[in-house]
C-alpha cells in the first residue's frame, strides 16, 4: 500500500521520497524523530561513520531476537544469522560465506535464467521467483525441491519485518522448521560439484553446523525481497529513462541500485554513549540510516539526483558498508543483469507499467498492477 504521509519509516514505500530525503540531508542530517523514537541519519559521511563505529551494533542488545518469535523455530534461525551478530559469531562465518560466494562460476547465469524463467512468467514471478531460484540453483539445491523452498523463503521473510502480524509470524516459524529439516537433508546428500554448498562444506570444517544451516536460509531470504526490488526498480527505470543497450546493462543495474535502491534504510543500536555531528547518542538509542538518501548526497555522488547511466566513480551505500556490508552484492548485480538481459531480448521495455510499493519500513519493492 502506498503511504501518503511521509516520515522516515514511510519513505521507503512512498511514491516520491527523494525530495524529502534531500530536505533532511540539507536541514537535519542527523536528528531525533520523537514520534518514532529513533535517530535519523541521511548524510553519506555520517552513515559510513556509524556503520564502522564500534559503539553501534546491528541488534538491540536487550532484544537480540524479536519478542514476537521468541521460542519459535524462526528465532533459532534469526539468532544465528551473521546479519544479526557481531564479533566472532559474525566475522568467521561471514568470511567463509564471502570466500565461497566468490568461487561461484557466473558464466552459467544466462542458461540458469532460461531454466527458471518460463515464457508465461508474469512480472511478479519474474521479480520474486526467478532471482531466488537462480541463487538456490547456484547454491546447490536441486530443481525438484525448488518450488517448496521458494514458498518457505517467502513465508520466512515475514519474521524479518516489524509489520508482520501474528499469523505471518506463525507461518514464518513453520517455514523455518521446514527449511531447517530440508537443508539438513540437502547437506547430508550429494551436492552438485562446484556449488556454493559443496565448496562451503569442503572448506568449513570449523564452522558450526547449526549456524551454517541458519545462514543458508539467510542467504536466500536476504536476497529475496532485495533482489525482487532491484529488478522491479530496473523495470520502472527502463520506463522512466528509456531503453538501454544490452552492453550497458550492468551499468544500468548499478545505477538503478544507487538511484532507487530496494533497501532504503537499515538500523543500528547504540551500545556506548558517543557524540557525532554535535549530537549525543546514548546507550540503548536506535538509529535509522537512510542509505537511499546518502546515495544522492552531492558530497558522495556528483549530481546525485540525476540518473547517469555511465556515471564515473559511482558510489553507493545500497549494499551497506563496513563490517556488515552485503556479501551478495556482486552476485545480486550479475543475477539481475542476466534476468534483465533475457527479458529484454524479447522486448525493449516492460511498459506501460503501473505499480504500487509493497508495505515496508525499509524495502522499496514494486508490485506491478496488470492492466
Ligand atoms: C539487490 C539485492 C541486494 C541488496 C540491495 C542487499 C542489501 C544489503 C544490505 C544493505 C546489507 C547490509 C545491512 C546492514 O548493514 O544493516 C546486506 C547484508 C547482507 N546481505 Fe545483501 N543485498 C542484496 C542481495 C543479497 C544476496 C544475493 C545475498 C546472498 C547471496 C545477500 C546476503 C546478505 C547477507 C548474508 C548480509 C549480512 C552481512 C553481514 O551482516 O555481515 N544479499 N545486504
Amino acid at each position: 500500500m502506498v503511504s501518503t504521509r511521509i516520515h522516515p519509516l514511510a519513505a521507503a514505500a512512498h511514491a516520491h521520497p527523494y525530495v524529502y530525503y534531500a530536505v533532511l540531508r540539507d536541514e537535519a542530517p542527523i536528528f531525533f524523530d520523537t514520534e518514532h523514537k529513533i535517530w535519523v541519519v541521511s548524510r553519506a559521511d555520517l552513515i559510513m561513520e556509524l556503520m564502522q563505529s564500534p559503539h553501534c551494533v546491528v541488534c538491540p542488545p536487550n532484544e537480540p531476537v524479536p519478542a514476537a518469535i521468541v521460542g519459535m523455530p524462526a528465532a533459532e534461525v534469526f539468532a544465528r544469522l551473521i546479519r544479526m551478530n557481531e564479533g566472532q559469531a559474525h566475522l568467521h562465518l561471514k568470511q567463509a560465506i564471502q570466500r565461497n560466494l566468490a568461487l561461484v562460476d557466473t558464466a552459467c547465469l544466462p542458461q540458469l535464467v532460461k531454466k527458471w524463467r518460463s515464457s508465461e512468467c508474469d512480472l511478479y514471478a519474474l521479480c520474486h521467483f526467478v532471482p531466488v531460484a537462480v541463487l538456490a540453483d547456484l547454491l546447490g539445491f536441486t530443481p525438484d525441491t525448488q518450488p517448496e523452498i521458494m514458498g518457505w523463503i517467502a513465508d520466512f521473510v515475514a519474521c524479518l519485518s516489524p509489520l508482520s502480524r501474528d499469523a505471518d509470524l506463525a507461518r514464518a516459524s513453520v517455514a523455518a522448521q521446514c527449511l531447517l529439516v530440508h537443508f539438513t537433508g540437502a547437506l547430508e546428500g550429494d551436492l552438485p560439484q562446484g556449488s556454493v554448498l559443496a565448496h562451503l562444506l569442503q572448506n568449513s570444517d570449523d564452522i558450526d553446523h547449526q549456524a551454517l544451516l541458519a545462514n543458508l536460509i539467510g542467504l536466500l531470504s536476504q536476497s529475496y525481497e532485495a533482489t525482487a526490488g532491484l529488478l522491479g526498480n530496473c523495470l520502472i527505470a527502463l520506463q522512466q529513462h528509456g531503453a538501454v543497450a544490452i552492453l550497458s546493462l550492468t551499468s544500468f543495474v548499478e545505477e538503478v541500485a544507487r538511484y532507487d535502491p530496494s533497501v532504503q534504510n537499515t538500523r543500528r543500536f547504540v551500545v556506548q554513549d558517543f557524540e557525532i555531528h554535535g549530537q549525543l547518542l546514548r546507550k540503548g538509542d536506535a538509529v535509522l540510516l537512510l542509505l537511499a538518501a546518502a546515495n544522492r548526497d552531492a558530497a558522495f555522488n556528483v549530481k546525485g539526483d540525476d540518473f547517469v547511466l555511465n556515471r564515473a566513480a559511482r558510489r553507493s551505500l545500497s549494499f551497506g558498508h563496513g563490517r556488515h556490508g552485503c556479501p551478495g552484492q556482486a552476485l545480486a548485480i550479475k543475477i539481475t543483469t542476466a534476468i534483465l538481459s533475457d527479458y529484454l531480448a524479447e522486448r525493449d521495455t516492460a511498459g506501460p507499467l503501473q505499480w504500487i510499493y509493497q508495505a515496508s519500513v525499509n524495502g522499496r519493492i514494486p508490485r506491478f498492477i496488470s492492466t
